[in-house]
């Protein structure tokens, strides 16, 4: 398969295309300011639609897996969801899947379980405003498209990781995630390229646990003492409990969704 990543220099993406490549997929990365460490590079910036669409119809993609974004209040609008817009289009118009990325900060976070793909997404915040938007449109403009949405990612050392290994830093006890290992995330966003599933799907890991938890376990991982990790209430205003259920995944995927205190294991 011809597979254009956007966003081939991001955490995910780039793991993504690694194992794309690994795979024996030819691959596109695209790139922004960071140049992508796997794949062929192609300079993009998704806020421009008709470079957005140019590049889509000369590279002819069969599957365009969808990273980009940017979560700061003063870009997430363009990033997501003019991006989003741009990219959806051009992926119809070029007649590529598209498999996008969202987010579980989607839903308010006031419910007890966890949420499903059938529950009514209700922001509580500019980011999970702007995917949602972006969500919507990409149901509108490419209704073949899967968004999938997942949870905080760890596993590479990255920005859950960078934060964890901190000592100035207190972590929620109270805000509920389900962490997703970016690797096994890569693997079923591959596996899903290669079906036509459609709509939303939740693709996340199976323990849900606090910021607090999560990143106890993974300042043990990477050998700082979990005892001095410092835990807080969050603020007002932010999602308490935005578990999802990944249970429609499960009985599609072959690839497992561990929780990270079987994942952090194996790194
Ligand atoms: N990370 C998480 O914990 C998490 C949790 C839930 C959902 N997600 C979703 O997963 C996806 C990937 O997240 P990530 O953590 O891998 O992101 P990331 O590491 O921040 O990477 C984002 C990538 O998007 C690129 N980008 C930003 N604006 C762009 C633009 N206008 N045009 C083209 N490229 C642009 C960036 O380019 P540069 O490299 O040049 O900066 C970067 O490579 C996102 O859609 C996010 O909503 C992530």
């Amino acid at each position: 398969m011809r597979i254009l990543v956007t966003g081939g220099a991001g955490y995910l993406g780039s793991e993504v295309a690694r194992q794309a490549e690994q795979a024996g997929h030819e691959v596109l990365a695209t790139r922004l300011d960071r140049a992508p460490p796997h794949g062929r590079p192609v300079s993009l910036d998704i806020r421009d639609e008709n470079e957005t669409a140019r590049i889509f119809l000369k590279h002819g993609p069969d599957v365009v897996i969808h990273t980009a974004y940017r979560q700061a209040d003063e870009e997430v609008w363009g990033a997501v969801v003019k991006g989003t817009h741009n990219v959806a289009l051009a992926a119809h118009r070029a007649d590529a899947r598209l498999i996008h990325l969202s987010s579980d900060l989607v839903f308010d976070g006031e419910r007890e379980g966890r949420y499903t793909e059938d529950d009514e997404p209700r922001p509580v915040s500019l980011y999970g405003d702007a995917k949602l938007a972006a969500e919507r449109l990409v149901r509108e403009l490419h209704p073949e498209a899967l968004t999938v949405r997942t949870s905080l990612l760890y596993g590479t050392l990255g920005a859950q990781e960078a934060l964890a290994l901190r000592d100035d830093v207190e972590f929620y006890t109270d805000e509920i995630r389900t962490p997703a290992r970016v690797d096994e995330v890569a693997a079923a966003l591959l596996e899903l390229a290669a079906t036509d599933v459609a709509g939303v799907l939740h693709v996340a890991g199976r323990d849900a646990l606090s910021r607090y938890e999560l990143a106890r376990l993974l300042a043990a991982a990477h050998g700082r003492d979990p005892d001095t990790v410092r835990g807080a209430p969050s603020p007002p205003g932010r999602a308490r409990n935005v578990a999802l259920d990944s249970s429609r995944a499960d009985g599609i995927l072959r690839t497992r969704l561990r929780g990270p205190a079987e994942a952090l294991h194996s790194l």
